[in-house]
């Protein structure tokens, strides 16, 4: 049988054990347990280490995966790494990750997709194993959050989290299986709606904020800003709701199918109220729809790797269940991608 598409054999995450909750960040900033509840959905999310590196974290979701695929680090051909938080400009973190497995027969390389890094990921791993190049491909998503937010800004550091996702990628075994469409967009002319301004040294995550990129040498004097993630909270939430609904609509057409064929969507994890949004614009029940921001929240393009793992774990997620991923994110990016699992 040719190769036509790609299906995910395995998933594995990792999440710190740490759990920043509402009230404590109510000692940190001027906020309230009901001021997140209501307008994010977020009850608490999890915070890794300072010392622990987002290569460390893709690393142990990355061995779970493989444990449950019955690979060897030998045995991967590509690793895909999405992150928003790398530990260095240079090298890529894939390639960090690549030697604590010590998959030497592999090809390692990131993605900057930011929240939709993750199905970007997926989508060259399709591309990788359609055209026979690669047999075994991990898509990766790890992302320390916690390193780039201000936390004396209330207005980003009650959203996000730490996680990391993974899941091995093979050719689809049979007809129907597996991704059965995909959909990615980008619109660079909304880059400054989430965005980190260059800074010299702060900012966390090895000073990944632009200074020490080609833009803005270390020495450069246009430098300013902390570095930290700034976002225009209202014009996003629009965006996405309107570009989620886009691609999911695209998948369903190009796959012939519609949103009541769908057992799960998986959105990426950013507020309840734009999930519910984009839920009731397309047309599914919330008890058909993932939802695990309450425990996280956001974990950038961890948040759908690490939810496909979860939902397989409860059951959500079985053989043959149509899975619709959906997400959006700082570029602006989005994407979709419908599978029959
Ligand atoms: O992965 C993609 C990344 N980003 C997103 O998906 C974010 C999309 N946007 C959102 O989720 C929402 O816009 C937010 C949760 C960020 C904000 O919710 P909102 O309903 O759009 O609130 P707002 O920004 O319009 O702010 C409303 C009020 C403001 O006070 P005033 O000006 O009305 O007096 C804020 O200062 O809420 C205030 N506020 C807070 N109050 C308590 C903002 N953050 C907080 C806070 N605690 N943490």
């Amino acid at each position: 049988m040719p190769v036509t598409t790609i299906q995910l054999v395995s998933t594995g995450m990792w999440a710190p054990s740490k759990v920043l909750s509402n009230a404590d960040l109510e000692q940190l900033v001027e906020t309230s347990d009901s001021w997140i509840t209501e307008r994010t959905g977020i009850k608490e999310r999890r915070i890794a280490d300072e010392k622990m590196l987002v290569s460390e974290m893709g690393y142990l979701a990355t061995l779970m995966a493989l444990d449950e695929a019955g690979l060897e680090p030998g045995d991967v051909d590509a690793l895909i790494v999405s992150t928003a938080t790398p530990d260095r400009l240079l090298p890529a973190t894939a390639c960090d990750i690549q030697a604590q497995l010590g998959a030497h027969n592999a090809v390692a390389f990131d993605v900057w997709g930011a929240c939709s890094g993750w199905l970007y990921a997926l989508s060259i791993a399709r591309g990788l194993i359609v055209s026979g190049e690669v047999k075994n491909a991990v898509c990766i998503a790890a992302e320390k959050m916690s390193a780039i937010v201000d936390w004396t800004d209330r207005s980003t550091c009650v959203l996000f989290g730490d996680a990391a996702g993974a899941a091995v990628v093979q050719a689809a075994r049979e007809n129907g299986r597996g991704i059965l469409a995909n959909y990615m967009r980008s619109d660079g002319t909304l880059a400054e709606l989430l965005h980190r301004p260059p800074a010299g040294g702060a900012g966390g995550a090895g000073g990944a904020a632009g200074a020490g990129g080609g833009g803005f040498p270390l020495e450069a004097a246009e430098i300013s800003g902390n570095g930290y993630v700034q976002m225009a909270g209202r014009e996003i939430f629009k965006a996405a709701v309107r570009s989620m609904c886009e691609a999911a609509e695209v998948v369903l057409q190009e796959a012939g199918y519609a949103i009541g064929d769908v057992d799960l969507l998986v959105p990426h994890q950013a507020n309840i109220r734009i999930i519910e949004a984009m839920a009731k614009y397309a047309g599914i029940p919330m008890d058909r729809v993932w939802v695990n921001i309450d425990r996280y929240g956001n974990t950038s393009s961890a948040s759908i790797p690490v939810s496909l793992h979860e939902a397989r774990e409860q059951g959500r997620i079985k053989d043959g269940s149509l899975v619709l991923m959906v997400t959006f994110g700082a570029g602006l990016t989005w994407a979709a991608t419908l599978l029959r699992w």
